[in-house]
């Protein structure tokens, strides 16, 4: 079935109360769900209730105290219909269902992971649990009561106020909840078990104290320190920032082992990923820090853009992850350095997005059809989704997007909302019209500007040609032109702006040119210097840009540049050219040779002392190999990019030896851990230096040395990621990846690591270290984390193991997402995407790919999750 958005309609019947009461266990959980139904007015007495299920097992179904006789309803797993509701405008539908939480391994709907009940509803997992409108236009107020052996599960735990609870003398206790917020059923959680519990409190700007709940397995109570910390700063920062409170008397978090994704929203109860809450500098890495930081705030922003205000239809998916992504993004930069974490992004959106926005799972932010919603949770949705919204606060200014953001607030609270109502608020607060902005949202794939420039001395005239065009995507050829914010610096000698008198062709506002139409030729009038232009400032716009622009123009604005997104994009964009060139060389049966002047440039940025070291480290990070084979875009061959990327590597360290050396000493830090953004910078830097050194003689020692003195996970995995990657099958290798295995058994998600290191080890023959490594005691194919960290890791992040030439990787790759997808389809679709690029791979790797697709879309009984992904993939 295809859900097409033309086709929302509302539903005959709301549900405005929900009571549930749970009798927990494990492999037969009693659910009794009270609803009060209300006909919507104006809808015919006649209309038929068909409610949602899926999986089911229906025991009772009774309306006002009255069961119902088997001929007045019919149940099937995954619908119940009540073909004659009583004709009155109200009434109180009983149901009752069976479902077995311990045999759930989709983990959708009520599961039990390590012994824990909990939960995941979105998108459709509410229906698991019990037959409802499962659609998030249907809101209702909550109150629910959940009943467990006292030993099995001291805790229980759902949205919004505890009210009541009590002990019987069998040992069985209860609890109930009731959230006076009415929710969509996405939004429901509950969780039971035996944890330990970190308390907090915080008091909001009106003066309401609201009591901090982060419930982790018990002993694991000191890694949720940091954690709480990033809950209570989000706190105040939403306040500050946007002005919004927290709403309920208490806001619990619960880590949980086994999950699909990396956290959930649920009204008042988030339910993380644990490896999202728990952290200590031992076991987590600074980007762990960083991702715990960033994860708790985004659940917590989202009581406001997603709880309070929810969407009408999953169509509208990105009202809420879009603009949340936006808020974390913001509050990051704020705690962070907002520099560092604008590349930061950047680089993640062209990692992730681009590549399916280039592909055969294009979709616009907003699509417009969708077979499996859950395929939907992506990089489009969330990470352009937020440039868009980024977007609209540079083109209206952040005063008057701040405006448009109360209105929002004020507008739609309590509201199940879409994206015309949010382009609203901001058409009403500035008086602009925004619909050729709102293509954005409507239209999918990377816009591309060409430009290029010229200087007329003589008229003191400085000229930009810019074209734009927006490639096809699959079932959208004909695009029309968009609205796009590109923010520019003329650049002249020294870095100084250059001004001009008058500019025509273009509207040109506060740096920003506004492209609308398919050319533009934009004159600056009154340059008195010939400029190097600094274009997509900031990253203004989520587009590809071709420049015909001269390298000295790039070198000089890698250097002096005041735009520091410019000016580390200068200097990747000159990595990037000459990489491609190298590529070209090795494909070509050549060694690859480099000019010394962008070696020297790296050896100024790594010592540049007046540069933040974090913003050092991403400059001399080289571009992935999936980046640069994005950039070539077609006639893939791995094996030669990565050939290309390790001689220029090579190349820089050895140019810079002396200076790396000197830097890679001075950064040793022996105080005290701390997890700040300054901390982690240095690190990063003299991890990356780490990395260009142990490509010299004597590397394997350094690197060895480094991770036998290292105190903290972050120096730790650097080290042993050098010496699996770079240095694999030494015996210094050998030694730190036992040494590791040894420290860590019996931590799963520090094995993690040791199993994502390995995953990534370059070359053909890690696939079947991988195979090997799915024996290991610590992996579980039913485990979403481990799956992750070793799967995923080789598919999507190791090009040259996982498109090895001999077309193994991809086999081991069907094999293995059909054995994931028979207990977890979703997660099987999520590893499917690692082929969405197959098109842009030369022609043998090209045929194998395909082979591996038709393979897993030809096998028996696939899941609606799956077959979509290979299907789209392969149409
Ligand atoms: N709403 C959650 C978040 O972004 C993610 C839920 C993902 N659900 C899914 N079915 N993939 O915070
Ligand atoms: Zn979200």
């Amino acid at each position: 079935h295809v859900f097409k958005l033309e086709d929302y309609r509302p539903s005959d019947y709301l549900i405005p109360k929900t009571s549930l009461d749970f009798r927990l266990s494990p492999d037969a959980t009693r659910v009794t769900a009270l609803l009060t139904v209300e006909r919507r007015g104006g809808v015919a007495t006649s209309a038929p209730l068909v409610l949602d299920g899926d999986g089911l097992t229906l025991l009772g179904v009774a309306i006002d105290g009255h069961a119902l006789a088997p001929a007045d309803y019919l149940a099937t797993p995954d619908q119940l219909t009540i073909p004659k509701p009583p004709a009155a405008p109200r009434f109180e539908l009983r149901l009752e269902t069976e479902i077995a939480p311990s045999s759930n391994e989709a983990l959708m709907g009520l599961y039990r992971s390590s012994n824990v009940y909990c939960t995941q509803c979105e998108a459709e997992g509410f229906r698991r649990i019990t037959y409802f409108l499962d659609r998030p236009d249907i809101l209702s107020v909550y109150t629910v009561r959940i009943e467990a052996p006292h030993n099995e599960a001291p805790l229980l735990l759902s949205n919004g106020n505890p009210v009541e609870s009590g002990v019987f003398a069998d040992g069985r206790h209860f609890a109930v909840w009731h959230d006076p917020f009415p929710k969509p059923s996405y939004l429901f959680a509950l969780v039971a078990g035996a944890l330990g519990k970190v308390a907090g409190s915080f008091t909001t700007l009106s003066g309401r104290e609201v009591e901090l709940g982060i419930f982790v397995e018990p002993g694991k109570e000191r890694l949720a320190g940091y954690a709480m910390d990033a809950l209570k700063r989000s706190m105040k920062w939403d306040e500050e920032a946007f002005g919004r409170e927290y709403d309920l008397d208490v806001f619990n978090i619960v880590a949980v082992s086994d999950f699909n994704m990396g956290a959930m929203e649920n009204k008042g109860l988030n339910i993380f990923n644990d490896k999202y809450v728990l952290a200590d500098e031992e076991t987590a890495t600074d980007a762990d820090f960083a991702n715990i930081e960033a994860i708790i705030a985004h659940e917590y922003f989202h009581n406001w853009t997603g709880n309070r205000i929810t969407c009408r239809d999953w169509f509208q998916l990105c009202l809420k992850e879009g603009l949340t992504v936006y808020r974390d993004h913001e509050f990051s930069a704020d705690q962070r350095s907002r520099a560092v974490k604008r590349i930061a992004e950047v680089r993640t959106l062209r990692a992730h997005q681009f590549p399916e926005d280039q592909g055969p799972l294009a979709h616009p932010v907003r699509p417009r059809r969708y077979r499996e919603i859950n395929n939907f949770y992506t990089a489009t949705v969330y990470e352009k989704g937020s440039e868009v919204v980024r977007m609209i606060r540079t083109i209206l200014g952040p005063e008057v997007f701040r405006a448009g953001m109360d209105l929002y607030f004020e507008r739609h609270d309590g509201e199940a909302a879409t994206i015309e109502d949010f382009l609203k608020v901001f058409e009403d607060v500035s008086g602009r019209d925004l619909a050729q902005f709102a293509l954005w949202y409507h239209q999918a794939g990377t816009p591309n500007l060409t430009v290029s420039s010229s200087y007329n001395a003589a008229a003191k005239a400085f000229t930009l040609e810019i074209e734009q065009s927006v490639p096809p995507t699959p079932s959208e050829s004909r695009k029309r032109l968009m609205h796009i914010p590109l923010a520019f610096g003329l650049v002249g000698a020294g870095g100084k702006p250059i001004a001009w008198t008058t500019v025509e062709g273009a509207t040109v506002e506060d740096g920003v040119i506004h492209i609308r139409k398919r050319r533009h030729t934009v004159r600056f009038s009154g340059v008195s210097e010939r400029p190097s232009v600094s274009l997509n400032r900031g990253f203004s716009a989520p587009i590809t840009l071709s420049v015909q622009q001269k390298a000295d123009d790039q070198l000089f604005l890698a250097s002096h540049d005041s735009d520091s997104f410019a000016r580390w994009q200068a200097f990747n964009t000159l990595l990037t050219d000459v990489l491609i060139a190298a590529f070209r060389q090795v494909l070509g049966g050549k060694q690859p040779a480099f000019t010394v002047k962008l070696a020297e440039l790296a050896g100024r940025i790594a010592g540049d002392e007046a540069l933040e070291p974090a913003y050092r480290a991403l400059a001399l990070s080289l571009p992935s190999e999936a980046d640069i084979a994005r950039e070539i875009g077609k006639g893939i061959d791995p094996d030669a990019i990565f050939g290309a990327r390790e001689a220029l590597a090579l190349a820089i360290a050895a140019a810079n030896r002396e200076s790396f050396e000197a830097l890679y000493l001075g950064l040793a830090d022996n105080g005290p851990f701390t997890p700040d953004a300054a901390s982690a910078g240095r690190r990063a830097l003299r991890n990356i230096l780490l990395d260009y050194l142990s490509l010299l003689p004597e590397g394997a020692a350094l690197a060895a040395t480094h991770f036998h003195s290292a105190t903290n996970m972050t120096d730790r995995a650097a080290a042993l990621t050098v010496l699996a990657h770079r240095h694999a099958g030494s015996r210094q290798a050998q030694e730190a990846l036992a040494g590791f295995e040894a420290r860590y058994r019996g931590d799963a998600l520090v094995l993690d690591k040791w199993f994502l290191i390995q995953a990534g080890v370059p070359g053909p023959q890690t696939v079947d270290k991988v195979r090997a490594l799915m024996q290991h005691p610590a992996f579980s194919i039913a485990n979403p984390n481990r799956v992750r960290s070793l799967i995923g890791t080789f598919s999507s992040a190791n090009q040259t193991g996982f498109h090895g030439a001999d077309g193994q990787g991809y086999r081991f790759f069907a094999e293995t997402v059909l054995e994931v997808e028979k207990r977890n389809p979703q997660v099987a679709a999520r590893l499917a995407t690692a082929l969405r690029s197959w098109r842009s791979l030369e022609p043998v790797r090209q045929d194998k790919a395909r082979q591996a697709l038709l393979q897993i879309a030809n096998a028996e009984n696939l899941s609606a999750d799956l077959r979509d992904i290979v299907e789209r993939t392969l149409a």
